[in-house]
C-alpha cells in the first residue's frame, strides 16, 4: 500500500452503468496511489462499459457483483461490506442510479449497499445533458443532497453522446480531491453543528407571504466551511435562493415555527450557528383561502410574535449547545445594538453586520462583520462571504477544541 492523504481509508466504489465508467479505472489508480483501499462494486449495466477483470486488476481486490452470492455472504455479508468503508463513492452516478438512491430501491447489490450503509456517501453524476436538466433528476438531486449525499460535478463540456452541457462526470483528480476533503480528519471531526440559514416565509393566505431579503448565501458558506473542517452539519434552511451546501444534512422549512421545531429536534449539538433571518412576526391567523378585494375596504393583518429560536436555545438549562452563535442585522449603532442583543438573547457570540442598503451586504457576495463575545468586539475587514465563513469556522474549531 502506498502512503498518502488517504492511507488507511477504505472506499467502497460503486460503478454505475454509464460511458464514464471507463474513467473509474484511472480513478481507482489515483485513489490507491494516495494510500486508499478500494473495494469495487459493479452494477450489471456497468459491465457493458468496463470489464470486472480490468476493475479488479487495478483495484487489487475482487469485484463485488452479486446480491445473492452465498460464498461471499458467508465470508462478508453485504451489510457488513457497506459498513467497513470510510466512504461509499458512486461513480458514475447515472440518472437511473440516482433515481433508485433517491427512492430507496434495493434490488441489486449496489442499491442494497447504499440503503444499508451508515457511512458517508459521495456521488459523481454522469449523464446526457437533457437527462441532467430533467426535473426528475433535479428533484432526485435535491432529495439526495437533503439526505447528506455529497456531490462532485458534473462538469460542463463535450459529451460522449455528441451534445454539450453539464452532465460530464468530474475528472478523476477532481473526485480524488473531493474524497480527500471528505475524509480529512479536520479539527471539527466528530463534532455535530447546527446551522440555520435563509429567510422564513410567513403566510398571509395560500398565495401570499411575508418574507425578507436574505439570500442564505452566508449560511450556506458557513455550513460548507464547517463541513470542510470535518464537522457533521445539520443545515436548517428557509426558502433561500442560495445553492445548498454539500455533504451536510439539509432540512427545508418555510416558517419560523417550522424552523424552531426542526432545530429542537436536531439537538443535541456541539454548536449552533443561527444565521437565518427569521421573521419576528407572523400573521396571527393566516387565511385558508385567498383574500379577495372587496368593497368593504382594505384587509387588516394582525400579527403574532414568532418564537425566538436563538434565545430559546441559548437559554436552555438542559442540553444547551456548548457554543451558541447568533447573528445581528443592524442598520444603526451596530456594535452597541449587537452587544446588548448578545446579553438579551443569552448567546455566546454575535456576528453583527451592517445591512444598511448602501453597504450592499444583504443579498450581496461580501460581508463586513463585527464578532462580539464576552471579551468585547472585534471588527473584521470587509471580505467575501466565503472568507467570513472560513474565519468563523476556524474560530469555532479553536473554541470547541479548547473545551
Ligand atoms: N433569531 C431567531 N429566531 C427569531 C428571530 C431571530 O433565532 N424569531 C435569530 C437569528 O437567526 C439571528 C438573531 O436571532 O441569529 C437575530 O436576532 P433579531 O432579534 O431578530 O435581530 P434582528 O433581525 O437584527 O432584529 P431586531 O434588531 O429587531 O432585534
Amino acid at each position: 500500500m502506498q502512503m498518502g492523504k488517504l492511507t488507511g481509508k477504505r472506499i467502497l466504489l460503486i460503478i454505475g452503468g454509464g460511458i464514464a465508467a471507463y474513467k473509474c479505472l484511472d480513478l481507482i489508480r489515483r485513489l490507491r496511489e494516495r494510500g486508499a483501499v478500494v473495494s469495487p462494486v459493479m452494477t450489471r449495466a456497468s459491465e457493458e462499459f468496463v470489464t470486472p477483470l480490468s476493475v479488479s486488476a487495478l483495484a487489487g481486490e475482487e469485484v463485488h457483483r452479486d446480491l445473492f452470492d452465498l460464498t461471499k455472504e458467508a465470508e462478508m455479508g453485504h451489510i457488513q461490506l457497506s459498513r467497513v468503508a470510510d466512504l461509499v463513492l458512486v461513480a458514475p452516478a447515472t440518472a437511473d442510479l440516482m433515481a433508485k438512491m433517491a427512492n430507496g430501491h434495493a434490488n441489486d447489490l449496489a442499491t442494497t449497499l447504499l440503503m444499508a450503509t451508515d457511512t458517508p456517501v459521495m456521488m459523481a453524476p454522469s449523464m446526457n445533458v437533457r437527462m441532467w436538466d430533467h426535473p426528475a433528476t433535479q428533484r432526485n438531486l435535491m432529495t439526495l443532497q437533503g439526505d447528506g449525499v455529497a456531490v462532485v460535478g458534473p462538469n460542463e463540456g463535450d459529451m460522449a453522446c455528441g451534445e454539450y452541457g453539464p452532465g460530464r462526470m468530474a475528472e478523476p483528480m477532481e473526485i480524488v480531491a473531493a474524497v480527500e476533503t471528505a475524509l480529512a480528519d479536520g479539527p471539527l471531526h466528530g463534532r455535530r453543528i447546527l446551522v440555520t440559514s435563509g429567510p422564513t416565509h410567513e403566510p398571509i393566505d395560500p398565495v401570499r407571504y411575508i418574507a425578507n431579503r436574505s439570500s442564505g448565501s452566508q449560511g450556506t458558506a458557513i455550513a460548507n466551511a464547517l463541513r470542510s473542517l470535518g464537522a457533521e452539519v445539520i443545515f436548517v434552511t428557509g426558502p433561500a435562493e442560495a445553492a445548498r451546501p454539500t455533504g451536510v444534512q439539509i432540512i427545508e422549512i418555510e416558517t419560523a415555527q417550522e424552523m424552531r421545531d426542526a432545530v429542537l429536534s436536531s439537538l443535541p449539538v456541539d454548536a449552533g450557528v443561527f444565521a437565518a433571518a427569521v421573521a419576528d412576526w407572523r400573521v396571527a391567523s393566516a387565511s385558508r383561502s385567498k383574500i379577495k378585494k372587496t368593497k368593504a375596504g382594505l384587509p387588516v393583518l394582525e400579527f403574532a410574535e414568532n418564537p425566538d429560536i436563538l434565545a430559546e436555545v441559548s437559554q436552555m438549562t438542559d442540553g444547551r449547545p456548548g457554543l451558541v452563535v447568533g447573528f445581528a442585522a443592524e442598520t444603526d449603532d451596530v456594535v452597541e445594538n449587537a452587544t446588548s442583543k448578545r446579553v438579551r438573547k443569552g448567546c455566546d457570540w454575535i456576528v453583527a453586520n451592517d445591512v444598511s442598503p448602501e453597504t450592499g451586504i444583504m443579498g450581496g457576495s461580501e460581508n463586513a462583520v463585527v464578532l462580539i463575545s464576552e471579551d468585547g468586539s472585534e471588527a473584521w475587514p470587509r471580505m467575501g462571504k466565503d472568507a467570513v465563513a472560513a474565519r468563523l469556522a476556524d474560530r469555532i474549531a479553536q473554541t470547541l477544541g479548547a473545551v
